[in-house]
């Protein structure tokens, strides 16, 4: 195993798109940000230097930081932010997991233009469980706001209301020629006819859930979420907010130029696309003034199209990549999700949307929860977060009005070192149903089942898949239902497990758990580095 340095300079930078030139926070003045490549085994080494006027904090989405939450840097969470003028270096082992990840700046909504890819090739000699590509290419699907987006995010909450939608989905950081003034901002890729190809997706999206599709071409979906799938064909894919998913695509069309496509599966009863992001995949030799052909993408409402898709995911699960599901549970734990409107005397209209998780909206600390915890501050935190929702109720079908009520407090939930968890995540109609990607640190975690409406405790588990399921970090859970996710409690620390849409985690859309030290030498959390930035 090797150790790789990275030098993370965190810089504003001025950056046009749409015909629009404005500063945006990078790092090493480029965006997307420089992809970490890496191999199973390695030791890493960010050295993050702060050169903004904003506080900065990096989170390796998707690595578990064995004992290591140091490293995994969601702000306030694991750590107090990085001070502009200051650094701090992410110290990390990437043990036991291959394939695509990413990072991002885990502060306010300053992942709009600070992420990048993580790529984890497999140990030496240890081939991939699929046809050796000829070549890979990442892809990273954004979002593009042509106006700050702070203040975008700061006149929201000043009204009350939700900021405003971004102005175009990005490939690699570029819209595509569908916008004005894009011709230049257009990712391409080159492929030879013939060869097959790697396409590492990732979605860096702030609060869409993408279909993401390629004109002619069919994908073979190989990995998600840094984990093997067994493989299946599709003509597109749907890829939530923190998601990855890996590909194989065959050049086997006739040469031509051909678009591929991302923009949103928008579940929920709203509006129109017209933030279409695409790129081009270009045969060789095929001149580039043709015009590119585009993909059919599912429409924005095809809810079937995304319980099909997501229902084909399943893990590899041979003896060499297994799937070890938990098959006893010793904690059974059951979060509704709200969104819903609160009373704001500082908003103009009076109120402000709110977002909550068993009628709890989650208020930030100003100390680490895991500085507070390890060192036992007091009056940080609440150990006293409820395994259910303050009274049952018919979660999808009630009236909006019987199930208002958030509380707001910074309470957790402690979990046993090495119990085993079954959290049922219910999307509630408290105001609106709208599909939520839940994202937990620390941990990946088997999704055992989904379903519409209310979750039967009685019926649903029996049609759990306990063999197979897909092994991930992030999981949508559906409009107006239910998602099962399983995980054992191994990795001690403090774990923020939160809504991956950018605009529900500031409304309050998440909790923490705080995994117990066990007895053994190898399971408490490790002591904090010495340049953990102070609070
Ligand atoms: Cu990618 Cu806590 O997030």
């Amino acid at each position: 195993a090797a150790v790789k340095k990275y030098q993370f300079d965190i810089q504003v930078k001025n950056v046009s798109r749409l015909c629009h030139a404005k500063p945006i926070v990078t790092v090493n003045g480029r965006f997307p940000g420089p992809t970490i490549y890496v191999r199973e085994g390695d030791r890493v080494l960010v050295n993050v230097t702060n050169n903004a006027q904003y506080n900065m904090s990096i989170h390796w989405h998707g690595l578990k930081q064995f004992r290591n939450g140091w490293a995994d840097g969601p702000a306030y969470i694991t750590q107090c932010p990085i001070k502009t003028g200051h650094s701090y270096t992410y110290d990390f082992n990437v043990t036991g997991q291959r394939g695509t990840l990413w990072w991002h700046a885990h502060i306010f909504w300053l992942r709009a233009t600070v992420y990048g890819a993580i790529v984890i090739m497999p140990k030496e000699g240890i081939p991939f469980p699929f046809p050796q590509p000829h070549r890979e290419e990442v892809l990273i699907l954004g979002e593009w706001w042509n106006n700050d987006v702070e203040k975008v995010v700061k006149q929201g909450n000043l009204l009350g209301l939700p900021p405003n939608a971004s102005d175009a989905h990005t490939i690699n950081g570029k819209p595509g020629p569908l916008f004005p003034c894009s011709e230049k901002h257009t990712f391409a890729m080159e492929v030879e006819h013939g060869k097959t190809y790697l396409l590492r997706i990732i979605n860096a999206a702030l609060n869409d859930e993408l279909f993401f599709a390629i004109a002619g071409h069919n994908m073979t979906v190989v990995e998600i979420d840094a984990v093997y799938t067994k493989p299946f064909t599709t003509q597109a894919i749907l890829i939530a907010p923190g998601q990855t998913t890996n590909v194989l695509v065959q050049a086997t069309q006739s040469p031509n130029r051909y678009f591929m496509a991302a923009r949103p599966f928008m579940d929920a009863p709203v509006a129109v696309d017209n933030k279409t992001a695409t790129a081009i995949l270009q045969y060789k030799g095929i001149p580039t003034t043709l015009l590119p052909i585009l993909p059919q993408l599912p429409s924005p409402n095809d809810t079937e199209f995304a319980l099909s898709y997501n229902g084909k995911l399943k893990s590899l699960n041979t003896p060499q990549f297994p799937a070890n599901v938990p098959l006893k549970v010793d904690r059974h734990l059951f979060y509704t999700i709200g969104l819903g409107i609160n009373p704001c005397p500082t908003c103009l209209n009076g109120t402000q949307l709110t977002a909550s998780l068993n009628n709890i909206s989650f208020v930030m600390p100003q100390v680490g929860l895991l500085q507070a915890h390890y060192f036992n501050i007091p009056g940080v935190f609440r150990l006293d977060f409820p395994d259910n929702p303050p009274t049952p109720f018919n979660y999808t079908g009630a009236p909006l009005t019987a199930n208002l009520g958030t509380t707001r407090g910074t309470r957790l939930s402690r979990i046993a070192y090495n119990s085993t968890v079954q959290l049922v995540l219910q999307d509630t109609n408290l105001l609106t149903v709208e599909s939520h990607p839940f994202h937990l640190h620390g941990y990946n975690f088997f999704v055992v089942g989904t379903g519409t409406g209310n979750f039967d405790p009685k019926k649903d588990p029996a049609k759990f898949n306990l063999v197979d399921p897909p092994e991930r970090n992030t999981v949508g859970v559906p409009t107006g239902g239910w998602t099962a996710i399983r995980f054992r409690a191994d990795n001690p620390g403090v774990w923020f497990m939160h809504c991956h849409l950018e605009l529900h985690t500031g409304w309050g859309l998440k909790t923490a758990f705080v995994v117990e030290n066990g007895k053994g030498p190898d399971q408490s959390i490790l002591p904090p580095p010495k340049d953990l930035p102070p609070c």
